[in-house]
């Protein structure tokens, strides 16, 4: 009678060892993406996107909408965003020469591609290499991320309508935080899953 009581018990430390060795191995996959040098580089990076810090984009961007971290979306993206601007997703979003340079030189240059951090490195690793998102919410990283959440929190809810409107979940979005822990859903209150 001990002896089975002692292995019941030996069974469930295993079993514990082994489904937490599962997890550890799942969440290493789910950041590291089957690379296996993933690893060694994680250290040298950055835990959040840089917040935005181009004036004129800042100023231009955001007349209708969050001016998104340029971390976000590939230089190739920027560079096809701001050479569209007179058909932006419907809208008129046109500016001078010498301004759609300067932003598009500051967005370039702090592009997803160009960004050690882990969120751009899983967007960029998200998108085929022939494909150019003009979204953010296109790309696969995004649709993985939302996909939990329910098009009535979004389509059907005043306060937010499109997954465009980062801002209206994401409290600490202006200062580059994106983290699980931040979010409020408007008239869901906090996310935890
Ligand atoms: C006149 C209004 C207006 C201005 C100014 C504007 N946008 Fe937009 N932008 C829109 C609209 C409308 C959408 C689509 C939003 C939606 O689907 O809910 C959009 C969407 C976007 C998206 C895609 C968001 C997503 O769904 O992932 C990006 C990126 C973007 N804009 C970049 C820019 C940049 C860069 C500038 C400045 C050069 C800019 N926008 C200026 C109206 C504007
Ligand atoms: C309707 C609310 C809502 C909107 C709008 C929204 N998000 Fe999210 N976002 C969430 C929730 C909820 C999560 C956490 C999902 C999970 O992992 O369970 C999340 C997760 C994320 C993550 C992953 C965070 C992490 O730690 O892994 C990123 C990055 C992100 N969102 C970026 C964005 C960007 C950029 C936009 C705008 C283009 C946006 N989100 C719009 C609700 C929203």
């Amino acid at each position: 009678m001990k002896q089975r009581r002692l292995w019941g018990i030996l069974l469930l430390f295993g079993c514990v060892t082994l489904s937490m060795a599962t997890l550890a191995w799942s969440e290493g996959w789910e950041w590291g993406e089957h690379e296996e040098h993933e690893r060694s580089s994680f250290l040298r990076q950055t835990a959040g996107v840089p917040p935005v810090i181009n004036k004129a984009y800042k100023n231009e961007c955001s007349a209708c909408h969050f001016a998104y971290p340029a971390g976000f979306l590939p230089e190739r993206s920027w560079v096809k965003i701001m050479g569209t601007l007179d058909d932006h997703f419907g809208e008129n979003a046109e500016l001078d020469a010498q301004t759609v340079t300067e932003i598009e030189t500051y967005l370039r240059s702090h592009a997803a591609d160009r960004a050690p951090n882990r969120f751009s490195r899983s967007i960029v690793r998200s998108i085929g290499s022939h494909n150019t998102p003009l979204r953010i919410t296109d790309t696969s990283y995004f649709r993985r991320k939302h996909g939990e959440i329910s098009p009535r929190m979004v389509k059907g809810n005043s306060k937010v309508r499109s997954f465009s409107n980062c801002l209206s979940c994401h409290t600490g979005a202006a200062q580059g935080s994106f983290d699980e822990d931040g979010v409020k859903i408007p008239g869901y209150g906090r996310w935890d899953d």
